[in-house]
């Protein structure tokens, strides 16, 4: 960790824990550990003899999330592993079903404060990388930005993130790289100043959140992951167990939304798409409920968070 900033503040922990309501006992599952904030609050509650599995891709954060949750002893499972395997993990352990299980999206504070990670603005000469698991090979941002065609670029930029300026930025990206290619944050913060006019920046984030926030999406192939993980956890849920999901942009809100519609019988009716399949849960949040705004006010990486819970039939 290269700074004194706290790890991750956990988000919305009162709301997630009053849904997921852990007993003792019981069993849970944090698909998305960072710094162990959330799973300490259920570790807490699922003692005595309750068991809390915690995964996450990121290397770093299992060695945090183990400091963090070193004081429940064998009440905690940790593993490193990628979301969407979480049925392989449970199987290995032996566990057919749990009572709980919290996503909580996108990247923590800690990677987003380390500029050697390359998610952050904040040192223009770390590496453009942007991998949640640096060790496990795949591309980089860097990598996308040397190789995908113009029009590729344009395309992953626009429906990542919205981004207006998508098909000049990815111009401006293709011109450029003949001359240098992509290895650093700063160069990317180039170009998107250069092709982006000074009127059009926003005013309340930095002018490349969004073609950052798309890359980063590529880069680590979130939203497919997103929607395998999603289905695996609900098939794995106990009767009464609930799932919950805590994302930071729309396109990640937007999966949430439609795979918890579908399991809850209100897909697309009879006609184009065939009858639903009868409802496996219910929904708990008809919409996505927001943090307050005194937990904006105390962490403003807050403000963007939609929570979406469903509970199994
Ligand atoms: C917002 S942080 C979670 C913070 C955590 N709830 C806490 O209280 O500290 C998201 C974490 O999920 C991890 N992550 C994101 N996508 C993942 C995936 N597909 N598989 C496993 N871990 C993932 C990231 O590496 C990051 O550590």
């Amino acid at each position: 960790m290269t700074t004194d900033l706290p790890y991750h503040v956990p988000v919305m922990r009162e709301e997630a824990l009053k849904l997921m309501d852990p007993q003792p006992g019981g069993v849970m599952l944090d698909c998305t550990l960072g710094g162990g904030g959330h799973a300490a609050l259920l570790a807490e509650r699922l003692q005595p003899g309750g068991k809390l599995i915690g995964l996450d891709q990121d290397p770093d954060a299992l060695i945090e999330a183990g400091k963090t949750l070193a004081p429940f002893g064998d009440t905690i499972i940790l593993r490193a592993a990628r979301f969407d395997t979480l049925g392989a993990v449970l199987d290995d352990l032996g566990i057919e079903t749990v009572d709980g299980v919290l996503f909580d999206l996108g990247v923590s504070s800690y990677q987003l404060d380390t500029p050697e990670r390359g998610f952050s603005f904040k040192d223009p000469e770390a590496p453009l990388d942007m991998r949640m698991n640096p060790a496990g090979g795949g591309v980089t941002a860097a990598d996308l930005l040397n190789t995908l065609s113009e029009r590729e670029l344009s395309t992953l930029i626009r429906e990542n993130s919205d981004e207006h300026w998508a098909a000049r930025i990815a111009r401006f990206a293709a011109e450029r790289r003949v001359e240098t290619p992509y290895r650093t944050v700063g160069q990317l913060i180039e170009t998107v100043h250069a092709a982006m006019p000074v009127r059009a920046r926003p005013e309340d984030k930095h002018a490349a959140t969004r073609t950052f926030q798309a890359l980063r999406i590529a880069v680590n192939n979130e939203l497919t992951i997103l929607g395998h993980a999603l289905e695996s956890a609900a098939d794995r849920l106990a009767k009464g167990g609930v799932l919950i999901v805590l994302s930071y942009h729309s396109l990640e809100d937007r999966i949430a939304k439609q795979i918890f519609a579908l399991r809850a019988g209100r897909g697309p009716g009879e006609g184009i798409y065939g009858t639903p399949p009868p409802a496996s849960v219910a929904l708990l949040t008809r919409k996505p409920l927001e943090p307050a705004a005194s937990e904006v006010a105390a962490n403003p990486r807050a403000r963007s968070a939609r929570l979406r819970a469903v509970r199994k039939l």
